[in-house]
């Protein structure tokens, strides 16, 4: 074997072995953090309700200065840690296989052919987690620095993509797991307690190059780069305003007549065919006589008209304009409305807290906004 190509032939492993410095402090670090921040993703994402939102992001953030630190170091890290050689290892994929089949596999110091392809199936999947990720609060949820340039459709579709990949990456770590343990096994070496001390075992007698040494100062100015340009990029998204969010025009007349009975509903939760509907049979609504004079109901139309779910991107205007085809100008009534809150015990709503489906502002911090974030939600608790 020549050059930086760690292969060492399996019959080489008669004497006890030496052990060697493999993986330096960084790598560990980041393999064993990585692990951590993927685990609480998996498990807020996966099992979690909701409200469990922050801890998924803030997991998803983790993971992408993770990233981040990794490709640097990439570049500037010890021997082993490099890229280039893990990509250049793969060229011995067919070697490595043919060895594996008979149970024999070429032994390497630092990661196999195999691992070294899994490495980049990893960076892969896991940037594309959390590239779909950052979408799916945008679109569906208008926060995140990317609210201002991404749709709801576009979050929507992000979804499914997000969803598939967090399956690929759950096989594939069960795929890297039971590989460490089949190459520990046919290797006869605890491959997990080398990412935690650093060392494997180098064959007596078998001699590997030189390991070239780390760069940690550049890899530090490389970092505070790409750190400066991200801040500033994020910062200027952020200064966007979410897209699909219009400014609205309040509108007093609006306020005060459709808002003496109950709340004045936000205009976009109802689509502009349900609110010209009901703004025909004011004298019958829902039980009650709501009339109103020519010139106040044509001010409220206008009003409802321009802002109606049609204008609006937000999930709740958005999956809203789906009415029912029975009870058109009932929002409690939607297939949405009545999925999202299936789960909420109807006694709630006779407390006195919330006397009514349709009193949204006592649950939602934010119903005035329109935006029904999942961080403004505050149940009433039921008084037994
Ligand atoms: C005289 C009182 C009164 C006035 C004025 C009034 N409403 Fe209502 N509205 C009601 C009642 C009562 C209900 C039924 C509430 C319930 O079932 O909890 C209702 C229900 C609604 C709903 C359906 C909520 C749901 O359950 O999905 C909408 C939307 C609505 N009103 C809009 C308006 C608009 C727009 C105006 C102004 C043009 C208006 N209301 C004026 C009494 C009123
Ligand atoms: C008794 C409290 C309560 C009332 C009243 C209520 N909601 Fe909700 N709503 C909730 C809860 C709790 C959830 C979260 C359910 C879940 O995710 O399991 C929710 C979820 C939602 C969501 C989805 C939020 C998201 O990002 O997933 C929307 C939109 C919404 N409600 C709109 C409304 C509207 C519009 C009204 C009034 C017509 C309303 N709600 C009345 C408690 C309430």
């Amino acid at each position: 074997m020549t050059g930086r190509h760690h292969a060492i032939a399996g019959d080489e492993i008669s004497q006890p072995p030496q052990m060697v410095r493999v993986w330096d402090g960084p790598t560990r670090l980041f393999h064993w953090l990585l692990v951590a921040s993927v685990t609480i993703a998996m498990l807020t994402g996966f099992l979690a309700p909701e409200w469990w939102m922050g801890t998924h992001l803030f997991a998803g953030y983790a993971i992408v200065l993770l990233l981040a630190f990794r490709l640097v170091w990439g570049v500037f890290g010890s021997e082993y840690a490099r890229l280039i050689n893990l990509a250049r290892s793969t060229r011995y994929l067919g070697a490595y296989v043919r060895g594996l089949a008979l149970l024999r596999p070429p032994h390497y110091v630092g990661h196999n052919p195999v691992g070294a392809l899994m490495i980049f199936a990893f960076f892969g999947v896991f940037l594309g987690l959390v590239a779909t990720g950052l979408m799916v609060q945008a679109g569906e949820e208008k926060q995140g620095p990317l609210a201002g340039i991404v749709s709801y459709a576009v979050g929507h579709a992000a979804k499914q993509v997000h969803e598939i990949l967090a399956f690929a990456a759950l096989a594939m770590i069960a795929v890297h797991i039971a590989g460490v343990l089949v190459e520990s096994w046919l290797q006869n070496v605890n491959l997990t307690r080398g990412m935690i001390d650093g060392r494997m075992p180098r064959p007596r007698g078998f001699r590997i190059p030189t390991p070239r040494a780390a760069h940690p100062l550049a890899a530090g100015v490389v970092m505070l780069l790409i750190a400066s340009l991200s801040s500033a990029t994020l910062y200027g998204l952020s200064r966007m305003p979410p897209l699909g969010i219009p400014m609205i025009q309040e509108s007093a007349i609006y306020r005060s007549e459709c808002g003496a009975c109950h709340w004045s509903f936000h205009p976009s939760l109802l689509p502009r065919a349900s609110w010209a509907e009901m703004l025909t049979g004011l004298s019958e609504h829902f039980g009650e006589d709501a009339s109103l004079p020519d010139d106040k109901r044509a001010d409220i139309a206008r009003h409802l008209e321009t802002y109606a779910a049609e204008n609006w991107d937000t999930e709740a205007a958005n999956r809203l304009r789906a009415v029912s085809p029975t009870d058109p100008t009932r929002i409690t009534k939607t297939p949405f409305w009545i999925a999202k809150h299936r789960r909420i015990d109807p006694a709630t709503y006779r407390t006195a807290a919330v006397k009514s489906e349709s009193n949204c502002t006592a649950c939602h911090r934010d119903a005035e906004t329109g935006r029904f974030d999942d961080q403004a939600i505050d149940v009433p608790v039921l008084s037994k």
